[in-house]
């Protein structure tokens, strides 16, 4: 995997003088590199780690830590489905076992296409529109099958 893009670099160091500490500003400073790599391999853990002039050892920690960063490639879409109380009582749990059985594949995994990798999450902070899930960065609530199905239709469209 190639190196960050400068304006990577400069939005993190960006971020950074925002930000009392520069250990305050890891969260989003992995993003930046998420966005820009789709994935977070070590090496780029490590340029954020001399960007941000923190030990590496700390980015790897607070990295693996939250499921939002990913650890390996993803799809080009990244499906989280949250099962949490909310969502489940409100189908969370039926609509992640249609996309497991829809792509033919567990949480974690990517579809063979590269297109789609499914993930099933805790609280989504949205618990009075469940069931919810996000894709990318954007947000789906009051969800059903047959919406998820036609969200999924139309991303393949767009591919
Ligand atoms: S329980 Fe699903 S968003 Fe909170």
């Amino acid at each position: 995997m190639g190196k960050l893009s400068d304006t990577s670099i400069n939005k993190i160091k960006e971020i950074s003088r925002r930000y009392p500490t520069s250990e305050s500003a890891l969260l989003p400073a992995l993003y930046v590199a998420q966005r820009e790599k789709g994935w977070l391999a070590k090496e780029i853990m490590d340029e954020v780690a001399d960007a941000l002039d923190l030990p590496r050892v700390r980015v790897y920690g607070v990295a693996t830590f939250y499921t939002m960063y990913y650890k390996k490639p993803m799809g080009k879409y990244v499906i989280q489905v949250c099962t949490n109380v909310s969502c489940m009582i409100n189908g969370g749990e039926e609509i992640f076992g249609h996309l497991k059985k829809k792509f033919g594949i567990k949480s974690g995994e990517t579809t063979g296409d590269g297109l789609f990798s499914i993930l099933e999450v805790e609280c989504l902070g949205n618990c009075g529109n469940a069931p919810v899930m996000q894709v990318n960065e954007d947000f789906y609530e009051n969800l059903t099958i047959e919406a998820v199905d036609e969200i999924i239709d139309s991303l393949k469209k767009k591919k």
